[in-house]
């Protein structure tokens, strides 16, 4: 098995290389669809006044964006990746916006936040969780920074349960997707993406995860046919002996 900062330095590599096609073959591989999921789930922030929500594994700060929109104007959004080319294709996407006053960014790893603890109302992951190659270990990290009572948001793919919907969903993702990605973008990573949207656990096995990092209230509902899925979980007001406190 691979050593795991090794697959994460080949994860960061790939979206590098990525990263400028990144929105466009977005937009055409969903169908524009992707951008309701984002802002579906950022119906679920929940944040006080001049209060803090953090944007993980933030691309090109589509959702970041989407939660500035989503958020009272006294709200600030910082949104962080590990991947500094895809940064720098945010940055300029958030200065061309009129939420640049109220979303930072930086480079940094889910597994790693360069954060106080219980300071996020809410944290937001948006189709990065399965590319977290120590995923106990980020939703760990996403606890910690969270104060209590502060929420978690997680878009991920996942298998539709209908067998006619699976039947199409894997034909898109294991023949059609890497053939239009690797005509316009780098034919390897559109080879990743099925792979390791196949291989993430199901809802239930991924609820276990978050209910192991500390989260309680943990839910999950559909979009789409169940080929998108947004998992919430909730930092408990009161430590319990499980709580990652300092
Ligand atoms: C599929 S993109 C999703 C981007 C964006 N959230 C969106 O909704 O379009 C996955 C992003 O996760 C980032 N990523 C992967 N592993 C990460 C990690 N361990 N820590 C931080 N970012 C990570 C990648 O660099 C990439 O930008």
């Amino acid at each position: 098995m691979m050593e795991p900062t090794k697959k994460s330095d080949q994860i960061r590599e790939m979206f590098k290389k990525i990263a400028p096609r990144y929105d466009f073959l977005n937009r055409l591989l969903s169908l524009g669809i992707d951008k309701h999921w984002r802002r579906d789930a950022v119906k679920n922030i929940r944040s006080r006044c001049a209060g803090r929500v953090l944007d993980i594994a933030t691309g090109t700060g589509d959702m970041a964006l989407e939660a500035a929109k989503a958020t009272d104007p006294s709200v600030t959004i910082i949104a962080v990746d590990f991947c500094p080319a895809m940064v720098d294709i945010a940055r300029n996407k958030i200065i061309a916006s009129p939420w640049r006053d109220r979303v930072a960014l930086g480079v940094a790893s889910c597994e790693a936040l360069p954060f106080q603890n219980n300071v996020y109302d809410s944290a937001i992951i948006a189709f990065g969780i399965r590319n977290v190659v120590n995923r106990l270990l980020g939703l760990e990290e996403i606890f910690r920074i969270l104060q209590p009572g502060g929420r978690i948001i997680i878009l991920e793919f996942s298998t539709p349960q209908s067998k006619i919907v699976k039947t199409v969903y894997h034909f898109y993702f294991r023949r059609l997707l890497p053939a239009i990605g690797g005509l316009f973008s780098d034919s390897g990573a559109y080879r990743y993406l099925p792979d390791s949207v196949l291989e993430f656990p199901d809802q239930d096995a991924f609820k276990k995860m978050l209910i192991e990092a500390g989260f309680e209230n943990v839910s999950h509902s559909v979009y789409t046919c169940g080929i998108v899925t947004c998992y919430l979980g909730d930092k408990p007001l009161t430590p319990s002996l499980h709580t990652h406190q300092p």
